[in-house]
């Protein structure tokens, strides 16, 4: 295939991540050559499905693999058990066994739960991701961490379940919303902050920078911290900047909030309760950027709110909660400490 970017990630389960422009046709080419010719049921949303569905099945279809459907209603809301219960249902009313697959097709929601089906169906089997929002382009496709929510909170049920192949046309970020485009580039951001100053720089200006280039860099950088810490025992964790109190902030809206514009708000309080931590102060920096695309990075909920929905939070681990906080732009450091602390921090910068 021409034009297209090979990223090899090498843990528990080794493979692939394709990106390029208008290759989605091809993707059954490229299955063809990693997988015996199969059954693969896919996993959709109704927004997603009827723009891709038909190009994705017929491509499959055309090298001899088998292709059923089953689409969900789009949004975090489907991102449950029950919906997950519907997917596994089809699946064994389709006969998927130990040696077919799943296919992801959409953005972090579907992504995420087909993995955690994939995980589960049959103790586990294969699965594709096809990433068609930037965040799931830069995140969540790669590295394995699958779920979905319940009432207690987010992602408390998962698995890590490294998906066997990645397959992103950024083509497909063309029929984005622009404010889920806009959510993709907090994640983005969110890799300048935490390991890349340059690219926190080429992405400073909204519209300046080449997308495949951006999505390459950000699977690289998280490429190789999946290959450093698989199982988020250690430097994991610093992809979650921002996300301990975005987590908390999508909760108490009960997810109204969506994931990528309560992570930029996320990010800007982290910084703020970096500065009054006594580390270097990038408030100003991060919220300059974040603003500039767009984003309402005000947050609606008041120290204690958020401190109770932070201590459902599965980062939480004992009495502890560990903060990711910027030492300097392009490094930051995990910050363990008392979840008490992290409301007086939260009270400290005014919340
Ligand atoms: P999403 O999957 O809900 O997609 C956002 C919206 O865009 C949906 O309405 C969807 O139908 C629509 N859409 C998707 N692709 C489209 C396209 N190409 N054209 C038109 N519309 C399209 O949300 P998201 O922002 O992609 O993902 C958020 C989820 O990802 C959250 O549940 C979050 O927890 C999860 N996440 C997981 C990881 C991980 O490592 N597993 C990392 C980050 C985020
Ligand atoms: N998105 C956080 C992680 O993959 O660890």
């Amino acid at each position: 295939m021409n034009n297209v970017t090979k990223i090899r990630v090498n843990a528990s389960g080794c493979y692939d991540i394709l990106l390029g422009s208008g290759i989605l046709q091809e993707i059954g080419k490229a299955v063809s050559e990693r997988f015996s010719k199969c059954s693969i049921a896919i996993l959709s949303d109704d927004k997603v499905f009827p723009i891709y569905g038909e190009t994705v099945m017929e491509s499959l279809r055309n090298e001899g693999f088998t292709v059923t459907s089953y689409v969900i209603p789009n949004g975090e809301a489907s991102k449950n058990l029950d919906t997950l219960t519907g997917f596994i249902n089809h699946m064994a009313d389709a006969h998927i066994t130990r040696t077919d697959a799943v296919l992801a097709l959409g953005g972090g929601v579907v992504g995420d739960m087909a993995g955690f089906a994939a995980s589960i169906f049959l103790r586990g089997i294969k699965y594709i991701q096809v990433p068609t929002t930037l965040l799931a382009a830069v995140d969540s496709s790669v590295g394995g961490k699958t779920a979905v929510d319940i009432s207690a909170g987010k992602n408390l049920i998962g698995a890590f379940h490294q998906p066997s192949l990645v397959y992103c046309d950024s083509d497909t970020l063309q029929t984005l919303d622009p404010s889920v485009l806009r959510d993709g580039f907090a994640e983005v951001i969110k890799y300048g902050v935490i390991l890349d100053k340059d690219l926190f720089q080429v992405v400073s200006r909204p519209g300046q920078a080449d997308i495949n280039i951006v999505i390459a860099r950000c699977i690289s950088i998280k490429r190789d911290v999946v290959e450093a810490d698989e199982f988020d025992r250690g430097m994991r964790g610093l992809l979650n900047f921002g996300h301990t109190l975005g987590h908390a902030i999508e909760k108490q809206s009960n997810y109204t909030v969506t994931h990528g514009s309560a992570v930029a708000k996320g990010m800007v309080i982290a910084a703020r309760i970096g500065a009054a931590y006594g580390m270097p102060d990038y408030t100003e920096e991060i919220s300059r950027v974040l603003v500039d695309y767009g984003f309402d990075i005000t947050c609606p909920y008041n120290a204690e709110q958020l401190y109770a929905a932070a201590l459902s939070d599965k980062k939480r681990s004992g009495s502890d909660i560990t903060l990711i906080l910027p030492r300097e732009m392009g490094a930051c450091s995990l910050e363990k400490m008392p979840a008490t602390r992290v409301l007086e921090l939260l009270k400290q910068i005014g919340l």
